[in-house]
């Protein structure tokens, strides 16, 4: 048993697609909530950028002494193992976990994948789905315009603009044929329904966010490292305009965090 608190980080909203898995699957933990609102999105950065982003929000979560750390982006997810950290405590993201979902599910082995630019360009999805199964066919698109349009509440089916950006991002993808796609970035949950209607309902959608929850569970259960629920709840960091977080993310979560959402400064990597 560990009583101490699961990190969990994004660049902005979309880690809550995972801290809403993770909070169905394990009531009785607590989870400390990193969003780096001051620098989203990070699908348009650089690699070299994006290490050092997500090594000062490892830092972070350290500095909170929580017992693991789930990187619940895509995109941060890409480097891993580029980011240099003690291994004193565990990290793990959300590529390995999403892709063994899909393998697992597709049945016509075309899997669809959409993600940010900077995840697509990794090819880090493609590489570790080859290596489950080579004969899968992964046909990928780069959605840059998603995160900010989630980040900005442009999230419901009714909203116009979102079905034709979807719908535009989708077309080769539905074209091909493919019977699963990945959410390769854990923002898009947030617009699932969109995305569903967008492929007539005929893929089965793999979100990434909730993967890795489960695949956070199956670790914490085999290590007896899951908390006997005295903690249980959540708190929520930003680098910037919590109340921004806190109106889309309580929306999203079902449940109000405004009173949660706190400013934190990051420790700076060179
Ligand atoms: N949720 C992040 C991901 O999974 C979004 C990245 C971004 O900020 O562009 O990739």
């Amino acid at each position: 048993m560990d009583n101490r608190p699961i990190g969990v980080f994004d660049s902005g909203l979309g880690g809550l697609t995972a801290v809403k898995q993770l909070m169905e699957k394990m009531p009785g933990e607590r989870i400390v909530y990193f969003g780096d609102t001051g620098r989203v999105p990070y699908g348009t950065r650089s690699r070299e950028t994006l290490i050092r982003y997500t090594g000062e929000a490892i830092d972070l979560l350290k500095s909170k002494n929580v017992k693991r750390i789930l990187i619940a982006c895509g995109t941060a997810s890409t480097v891993l193992e580029a980011v240099g950290h003690d291994g004193l405590t565990p990290v793990s993201g959300v590529l390995y976990a999403a892709s063994r979902a899909a393998v697992k599910a597709t049945k016509n082995k075309k899997i669809g994948l959409i993600a940010t630019a900077r995840s697509i360009r990794s090819g880090e999805y493609e590489r570790i789905i080859a290596s489950l199964d080579p004969e899968v066919k992964v046909i990928s698109k780069a959605c840059p315009l998603l995160v900010p349009l989630i980040e900005a509440g442009r999230i419901s089916l009714t909203d116009e603009v979102c079905r034709i950006v979807v719908g535009e991002y989708l077309e080769e993808i539905k074209a091909a044929g493919v019977d699963t796609l990945i959410l390769g970035c854990t923002h898009y949950p947030i617009i699932r329904d969109v995305i569903d209607r967008a492929m007539d309902g005929n893929a089965v959608l793999i979100d990434a966010g909730a993967a890795a929850a489960e695949e956070v569970k199956e670790l914490m259960t085999q290590e007896g490292t899951l908390s006997d629920g005295e903690n249980a709840g959540a708190e929520f960091y930003v680098s910037d305009f919590p109340e921004g977080f806190a109106t889309v993310g309580s929306m999203f979560l079902g449940q109000e965090i405004a009173g949660a959402v706190e400013k934190i400064d990051l420790p700076t990597r060179g």
